[in-house]
């Protein structure tokens, strides 16, 4: 039976692109979007359906309707660890916090309290579609992957490699990795789950072999899957890498075939303008995770740089590096580093990598892009805005239920521009009152 959602409704249709319906609606029937728009009676006479057969929902004056958040990159395990660390730089913390962490997951009982746990807390916080880094561990990694199945989280799923410069604890021999990887996807296809997919995860350059790479690239072309990693986080590991590839870091991936229109790489902070334009030509997409770029010192990424270069950009949590498992709070960081960068690029402070360049015109996000971001931008870059990412007839029913008085009840009626405003700036995951994934109610 279908449902239909009576009310504020908003959503994007690209990176300047917001739309918005005061009064309007959305119908929804066996998870998917089956109309929406203004005119709720003209559709309900074209679409020929009888008014009684439809259950009505009426959102109340401070309630909306906005598209599910994408977390386009969290690493699962490192739940465990989150709020930890927070100022130590990228490669003292992988060995100090990090590694030690991920190596416990070859304990089964661990593995499903901790990936439990994070797949609860993601929902909670709107976080209907996820891309999970698990650990170099393939029987823990397919536990997180039945624990999204289970939970009815959108999610792709990723056996981390790694097979040199990492610690004699935590580190695989090139077969394992790439025999676990087949397996996994083997085993992912195998559970017959349409929100569940598998991610070919090389954990960054640094700790792969060019064979390894090249045997994922592989993988990645002849079976059609998605690729996640690192790229130009921190400027000693750029070095590092630099020097064991004799590329840039971006070459290393292309020399591998890992750069593809299913490809996402986190970070980005310090791309050279060659690298962009060649993640732009191969359709690879940046993830920006402002809490953990903040937290680990990487630096400032300038989202609106990629974005001109045509390179689309998605948000992640990067959960521990960051220490919030909120989108919500993702976009709020974004917005903050954004007018950091504006500052700092019209007052002629020179910064390194991407904040070098003076620019008296430069503007910060918007609030609205921002949103677009956390929602069909990673849709986008994770090449899934054909099922989500907004609201359209033949995308599944991915959506979060807002109210902006559940904290405190605002002193005016607010127009709908105010209302998104009001939840990005001062909201959290109380603010999102239920949540749903093709139509299903997760959370509320
Ligand atoms: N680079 C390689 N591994 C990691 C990781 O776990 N977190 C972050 N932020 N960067 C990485
Ligand atoms: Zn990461």
């Amino acid at each position: 039976m279908p449902i239909v959602y009576c009310g504020t409704i908003v959503h994007t249709k690209s990176f300047d692109e917001f739309e918005s319906f005061k009064q309007g609606f959305i119908a929804v029937e066996d998870g998917k979007i089956i109309g929406i728009g203004n005119d709720y009676q003209s559709w309900l006479a074209t679409a020929k359906i009888d008014p009684k057969t439809l259950t009505e929902v009426r959102l109340s004056e401070f309630q909306f309707l906005s598209p599910g958040f994408c977390d386009a990159h969290i690493h699962a395990p490192q739940y465990a660890q989150i709020g930890l660390g927070m100022s130590v730089p990228l490669l003292d913390w992988l060995n100090k916090y990090t590694f030690p962490t991920e190596a416990k997951y070859v304990d089964q009982e661990f593995a499903l309290e901790i990936y439990r746990a994070v797949v609860e807390a993601t929902l909670r916080c709107g976080t209907t579609l996820a891309s999970y880094f698990a650990t170099n561990d393939l029987s823990s990694t397919l536990i997180l992957a039945k624990e999204a199945a289970r939970q009815g989280q959108r999610a792709l799923i990723g056996k981390v490699c790694s097979n040199c410069n990492s610690p004699d604890y935590y580190v695989e021999s090139t077969n394992v990795a790439v025999e676990g990887t087949e397996e996994f996807v083997a085993a992912i296809r195998k559970l017959e789950n349409p929100l569940v997919l598998p991610t070919i995860t090389p954990r960054f350059a640094l700790s792969c072999s060019k064979e390894l790479l090249q045997r994922l690239g592989d993988i990645a072309r002849s079976q059609d899957v998605h690729v996640q990693s690192h790229i130009s986080e921190n400027l000693q590991e750029i070095q590092v890498v630099k020097d064991i590839f004799k590329t840039s870091y971006a070459g290393a991936y292309d020399d591998a075939g890992l750069l593809t229109k299913k490809t996402v790489m986190a970070h980005g902070v310090h791309l050279e303008d060659d690298e962009i334009a060649l993640l732009r030509e191969r359709g690879t997409a940046i993830i920006h995770c402002p809490a953990s770029n903040t937290n680990l010192n990487s630096g400032l990424c300038d989202v609106q740089r990629l974005i001109k270069a045509g390179i689309t950009v998605g948000l992640g949590t990067d959960v521990a590096g960051g220490n919030s498992v909120s989108i919500l709070n993702a976009i709020q960081r974004t917005l903050d580093v954004s007018k950091h960068l504006e500052f700092f690029k019209k007052q002629h402070i020179c910064g390194t990598g991407s904040a070098k360049v003076q620019d008296n015109d430069y503007q910060q996000l918007s609030y609205k892009q921002a949103f677009y971001l956390a929602t069909l931008g990673g849709a986008k870059a994770l090449a899934l805005d054909h099922i989500t990412g907004n609201f359209a007839v033949g995308k599944d029913f991915d959506a979060l239920l807002v109210d902006v008085s559940v904290l405190e009840k605002p002193h005016r009626a607010l127009t709908v521009d105010e209302l998104l405003e009001k939840f990005i700036f001062t909201a959290d995951d109380r603010n999102i009152t239920a949540v749903f994934v093709a139509g299903k109610r997760v959370k509320g």
